[in-house]
């Protein structure tokens, strides 16, 4: 909680940085970090208004994702069942139903919408115009959660800020640049092919970060940073706050690669420099013309890519 002026750094509405805003801005994207928030007495995220929220997601075509059951580290993204119970009866028996419920895009609300519009302006004076450039499409997801709830290990494309708001829970959070957890393949595979990608390892284990989320706090999650999570004994509420990457960046180079390994080129990991990921980007997203126009693909790669060293 922003209690003490002390441990507030730097604030805008809502959200404050328990440490110096340097800090964040050279951890952005490297490595986590914690900020903090004064969301735990709104009552946009109490259960009988989220029970309102959920149905509301529900309604719309892919925004409302539930399941229930026990969970290991290793399940992957859809292996747990579904129960048959509509989404606001999950929601009254979250105590004992080991549910895991995700309400996407909830900024479709104008109230949601709010408190991400605040975020969102907090973050950009936070990390300067530069960096800011990158933090396309806002999104807020609430995450409802039972007790002891585990969520297994994964990575992310998005730039993400995981806000805890009731309850507590356990997040281990990888290096996103360390290659023998998040490998480059995974990541290729990720943006070509699965976002189940992501295989868990025991040197994650060994090299994870560790936070403990209170009401009030909140952590920065690196895309590609491989994380998983833990509730504690009581019902969990978290936000998703999510950017996202222009694809030039990680997902049109990386999916260019996974489709030219498909076609038996060897092809180099993308480069930091955007100029010398331009052919693979042009590659990709001529494939993606030609399959929405029912045109073969592979031969349009192989011709395009054949004697290149990219
Ligand atoms: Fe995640």
């Amino acid at each position: 909680m922003l209690t003490s002026p002390a441990q507030i750094a730097f604030t805008n509405g809502n959200w404050a940085t328990p440490t110096d805003p340097s800090h964040c801005l050279a951890s952005l994207h490297v490595q986590p970090f914690s900020l903090k928030h004064n969301l735990a007495a709104n009552p946009l995220f109490s259960i009988p208004c989220l029970i309102e929220t959920a149905q509301a997601a529900a309604k719309r075509n892919g925004d409302a994702y539930i399941d229930a059951g026990k969970v290991a580290i290793t399940d992957k993204w859809g292996a747990i069942p579904t129960p048959d119970l509509p989404i606001e009866q999950v929601m009254q028996r979250l105590e004992t139903s080991g549910a895991w419920i995700i309400m996407k895009h909830v900024e479709k609300d104008p109230r949601y919408k709010a408190v991400l519009d605040e975020f969102t302006a907090f973050a950009k004076d936070l990390v300067g115009p530069a960096k800011a450039r990158d933090f396309r499409n806002p999104e807020m997801l609430i995450i409802v959660t039972s007790p002891g709830r585990m969520t297994s290990y994964h990575f992310d494309a998005e730039i993400n800020f995981l806000v805890q708001v009731h309850g507590t829970k356990r997040v281990w959070i990888c290096d996103p640049n360390d290659r023998d957890i998040t490998t480059s393949r995974e990541i290729e595979r990720y943006y070509g092919e699965t976002e189940s990608a992501g295989d868990f390892k025991a040197v994650a284990e060994e090299r994870a970060m560790q936070f403990l989320l209170e009401p009030g706090d909140a952590v920065h999650i690196p895309s590609h940073g491989a994380h998983w999570v833990q509730n504690g004994d009581e019902v969990s509420v978290s936000l998703s706050l999510n950017f996202e990457f222009p694809d030039w960046k990680y997902k049109d180079p990386f999916a260019a690669n996974h489709l030219l390994r498909s076609l038996g080129f060897n092809p180099k990991p993308p480069s930091v420099n955007p100029v010398a990921n331009i052919p693979k980007i042009a590659l990709v997203r001529s494939v993606r013309t030609a399959k929405a126009l029912g045109r073969p693909v592979k031969k349009l790669a192989r011709s395009a890519f054949k004697g290149s060293r990219a």
